[in-house]
């Protein structure tokens, strides 16, 4: 990528990864940030621009809104605004996609796989456009068994949601698009709150196995102190991993291997390259917040399979309102998948991003999941 000057193309900027992203890009003082967004989020956007000036001051100035949506075939609302950027942009992260595991089989394809195509679209029209950095996840994978290199993707795995299928759709497009125009491909794992702060938007992934917890632990404290809180079973086991990543050090790689020459053509696996397994993962919880451990690891790969049978998993989702947990994260307490991290290790050579281990701020994630989400 070239030093100096960069105008940048940023959709998805005020999502969980995008407004982070937004930060680092500010960082470089010389770069332009062209936000992609849509007309309903205006004031969202506003206000995290507002927030941003506290340490960016010249972030109105550096950071420009622009209304567009997924579903709009030029991606941006105005074709004549779409035709100016066109001849300007010199990158797009693409980040925008609907990001939810629940999520139906229409909506997905709108936006995971029509959006990436709008977005695509978009960049063959670019004069000047050095790299699309599009953000795929390592779902792409289904319940591949065994290791998953970078260039990997038709391997007959399997899809157990609508979220994962359409996201693995998309970057088969996205790959095509690879033979004509310059694209780097990253893929994050489970994200997870910034190891620094613990700070996190929502609960999401390995949050809906700790937060029930969290809040039995508040409910017998607020009656004995004494009384323990038990985590029974560790689904997953010592066999399963758990690919959870913290946010911040997704950042970090989207940040410094986008600026990197060599990209193009390349997948990174945006995940933590030593992970613990489920079992591990459970036990440097259950000792950080006081929980009695696990008496044993539960797998569940039958449930998985139950779930693929017809009419079961409607039935589990019936549920879903009273356990306020969505039934396709079993799934991800059974894929056996081993991520190879290779490429994103290579491009990190030389930096000091490391992947920090999961032991180091499991205890701030809880303190903040305890102050927001219980
Ligand atoms: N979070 C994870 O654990 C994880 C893991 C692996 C990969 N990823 C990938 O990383 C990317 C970012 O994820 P995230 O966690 O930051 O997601 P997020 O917090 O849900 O943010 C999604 C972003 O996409 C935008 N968006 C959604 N629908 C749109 C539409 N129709 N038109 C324009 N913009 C739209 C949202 O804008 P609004 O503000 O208007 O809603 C928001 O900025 C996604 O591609 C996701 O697949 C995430």
């Amino acid at each position: 990528m070239p030093k100096g000057k960069r105008t940048v193309l940023l959709t998805g900027g005020t999502g969980f990864i995008g407004r982070r992203l937004v930060k680092k890009l500010l960082l470089q003082k010389q770069t332009q940030i062209y936000l992609v967004v849509r007309r309903s989020s205006f004031s969202k956007v506003e206000r995290m621009i507002e927030s941003l000036m506290l340490t960016f001051p010249d972030a109105p100035e550096r950071i420009h809104i622009v209304s567009g949506d997924l579903s709009k075939p030029t991606l941006l609302e105005s074709t004549v605004e779409a035709t100016e950027l066109q001849k300007k942009v010199q990158e797009i992260f693409h980040l925008a996609a609907h990001y939810e595991l629940g999520i139906s089989r229409e909506d997905a394809i709108k936006a995971n796989v029509d959006g990436t195509l709008h977005m695509l679209n978009f960049a063959r029209g670019c004069e000047k456009l050095n790299c699309v950095h599009y953000v795929s996840t390592l779902a792409v994978a289904g319940d591949y068994k065994g290791v998953w290199h970078e260039d990997m993707l038709l391997a007959g795995q399997q899809f157990d949601n609508h979220y994962a299928y359409t996201k693995f759709l998309a970057e088969v497009e996205v790959r095509e698009a690879a033979e004509e125009l310059p694209i780097a491909i990253y893929r994050p794992g489970v994200v997870v709150g910034d190891s620094t702060t613990g700070e996190m938007d929502k609960i999401d992934g390995p949050y809906y196995l700790l937060v029930p917890f969290m809040k039995i632990q508040a409910l017998t404290r607020s009656i004995s102190p004494v009384i323990p809180t038990f985590f029974p079973l560790a689904p997953g086991g010592t066999y399963i991993k758990c690919h959870i990543v913290p946010v911040d050090y997704v950042v970090n790689c989207l940040d410094h291997i986008s600026r990197k020459k060599g990209i193009e053509g390349k997948t990174f696996s945006l995940t933590d390259p030593n992970p613990v397994s489920m079992r591990e993962f459970i036990d440097i919880f259950c000792d950080k917040a006081g929980w009695v451990r696990p008496i044993a690891n539960v797998y569940t790969d039958p449930l998985v399979w139950a779930l693929r049978l017809p009419g079961i998993k409607q039935l589990a989702q019936s549920l879903e309102p009273i356990t306020n947990v969505p039934v396709e994260i079993v799934h991800y307490t059974a894929y056996a998948t081993k991520y190879d991290t290779s490429n994103t290790l290579e491009f990190l050579k030389g930096s000091d991003i490391t992947c920090p281990n999961i032991k180091t701020y499991a205890g701030k994630l809880l303190a903040y999941a305890r102050r927001h989400f219980v």
